[in-house]
C-alpha cells in the first residue's frame, strides 16, 4: 500500500485532472453566461406587450394621431418610409423597438402602455 503513490507518485496524471477541471469549470462558467445574457435580452416592455391581445381599432385611432402624420393615414408612406405589409419584414419585437428608441430621427420615441402597444401593433398587422 503506497497512499500517495497516486498523489506524488504521478504528477502528471494529476496535473491534466486538474487542467480537465479548469476546463471544464471555464465551459460552464460560459455557458452560465451565455444563458444569463439570453434572459436580459428578453425586455420585459417588450414580454408584456407580447403577452396581450390588442384590438386594432384602438390601435388605429394611435396611428392615426400618433404615426400617419409622417406614415400616410393608410400607411402609404409620406415623409416616413411606408408601412404597408411592414409586419412581413419586421417581427414584432423589431417593430416595438422602432416605436420605443428613438434610433431614428426624426421619427420620435413613443412611450406608451403595454397594452396600447399592443393595440398599434395589431393596427400595423393591419396594414397592406
Ligand atoms: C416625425 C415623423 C414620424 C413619425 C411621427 C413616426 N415615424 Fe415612423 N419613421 C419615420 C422615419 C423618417 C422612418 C425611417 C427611419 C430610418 O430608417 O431612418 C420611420 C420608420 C418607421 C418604421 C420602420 C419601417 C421599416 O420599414 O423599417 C416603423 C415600423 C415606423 N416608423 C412606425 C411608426 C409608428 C408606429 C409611428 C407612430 C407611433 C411612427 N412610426 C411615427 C418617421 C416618423
Amino acid at each position: 500500500m503506497e497512499p500517495s503513490s497516486t498523489a506524488a507518485g504521478s504528477p502528471g496524471s494529476s496535473r491534466t485532472l486538474i487542467a480537465a477541471l479548469v476546463v471544464v469549470a471555464a465551459m460552464a462558467c460560459v455557458i452560465l453566461l451565455i444563458w444569463m445574457i439570453g434572459k436580459a435580452q428578453i425586455d420585459p416592455y417588450v414580454q408584456a406587450t407580447l403577452n396581450l391581445q390588442g384590438t386594432s381599432e384602438h390601435g388605429g385611432q394611435l396611428f392615426r394621431m400618433n404615426c400617419a402624420g409622417c406614415h400616410g393615414i393608410a400607411g402609404q408612406g409620406l415623409l416616413g418610409p411606408k408601412l404597408t405589409d411592414v409586419s412581413s419584414r419586421l417581427g414584432d419585437p423589431a417593430l416595438i423597438h422602432q416605436i420605443v428608441s428613438g434610433e431614428t430621427p426624426p421619427m420620435p420615441s413613443f412611450q406608451m402602455e403595454p397594452q396600447s402597444m399592443a393595440d398599434l401593433l395589431s393596427h400595423l398587422h393591419t396594414l397592406h
